[in-house]
């Protein structure tokens, strides 16, 4: 059921970006075979189905928030691009396929990146069956994530950490702006288009902002330990760029220990949820043995 459900919301998100895609009337063909090799490369598609699965906690039908969830997967893919420019990661493999920028050029790159970014705005406006003051916190929502206070922040310290010794805390701060930030509003976006109540909604953040931090450290051990075919991306980019990472500054089975007491409390905070939040239950657990 689990999996099931998962695979046929995959497929519906699949479905919607490429519809989004063929709607749009691209002023030059390349930049849009750029942005379709990315978004259409077979990501895991977490964020757009956490938003259902919180939607689903909530009490709503996750499935009617297709566009917003789709914008999500937009600004992550676009994330991704220019993570692995050269002059951020450098890396040159990505969801299994030569990165962006090795296929059609930095500059294409980027482009397709900032289109990717605008898109998604473009697609969250076209939600239907959403009060207009709910879709402007979702905006809201997105816009903060997104940005300086967000994904972008993080990514910042993450470069400025770079061969210097930094303390957890800033770690911490790193790993919640670069990567917590858009889970933690895909979530909460989910929590707001279902009316969650305040409480609600402030336990689904709670149990985001630690999926987040768990998703981050797994990632971190996954650099060092993981399975570059299975992952599809290459492994030992963090050592090659003098990353701070939670395996770098703790040790390996810290970092482990950490992402469990993450999973642990994200769990917790589902606590007052019954079978409605099982999905999300479902979800964070997975993150422990995931290898991909
Ligand atoms: C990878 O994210 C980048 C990070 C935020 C750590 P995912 O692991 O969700 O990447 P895809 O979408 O499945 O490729
Ligand atoms: C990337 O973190 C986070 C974002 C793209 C915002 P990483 O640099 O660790 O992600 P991977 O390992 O390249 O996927
Ligand atoms: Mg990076
Ligand atoms: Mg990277
Ligand atoms: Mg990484």
């Amino acid at each position: 059921m689990f999996i099931d459900l998962w695979k046929r919301r995959t497929k519906l998100v699949e479905e919607n970006l490429i519809e989004e895609l063929r709607r749009t009337k691209f002023l030059d063909e390349n930049l849009s075979r750029a942005m379709e090799y990315s978004l259409m490369a077979g990501g895991k598609r977490l964020r757009p189905i956490l938003l259902m699965a919180a939607a689903d906690a909530s009490g709503g039908n996750g499935e009617k928030y297709l566009q917003v969830a789709s914008a999500f997967e937009m600004i992550h893919t676009y994330s991704l691009i220019h993570d692995d420019l050269p002059a951020m990661d450098n890396d040159d493999y990505r969801r299994g396929k030569l990165t962006n920028h090795k296929v059609f050029g930095e500059a294409t790159a980027i482009l397709a990146g900032d289109a990717l970014l605008t898109l998604a705005f473009e697609v969250v406006l076209r939600q239907k069956d959403v009060p207009h003051e709910i879709l402007f916190a979702v905006l809201e929502e997105i816009s903060k994530a997104a940005g300086a206070a967000g994904m972008v922040g993080g990514q910042v310290i993450d470069l400025r950490s770079e061969g210097v010794q930094i303390d957890l805390a800033t770690l911490k701060l790193m790993h919640m702006g670069k990567t917590g930030a858009l889970f933690r509003a895909a979530i909460r976006c989910g929590a707001l288009l279902a009316q969650a109540p305040e409480e609600k909604l402030a336990a689904l953040t709670s149990y985001a902002e630690n999926f987040g931090l768990a998703f981050q450290i797994t990632d971190d051990i996954l650099d060092v330990e993981g399975d570059e075919k299975i992952l599809g991306k290459a492994t030992g980019s963090d050592e090659k760029n003098n990353k701070s990472t939670y395996v770098s500054l703790t040790s390996l089975a810290e970092a482990k220990n950490l992402a469990k007491k993450a999973v642990d409390d994200a769990l917790t905070a589902l606590e007052n949820f019954d079978s409605e939040a099982d999905f999300l239950r479902g979800m964070v657990r997975f993150l422990i043995g995931r290898k991909k």
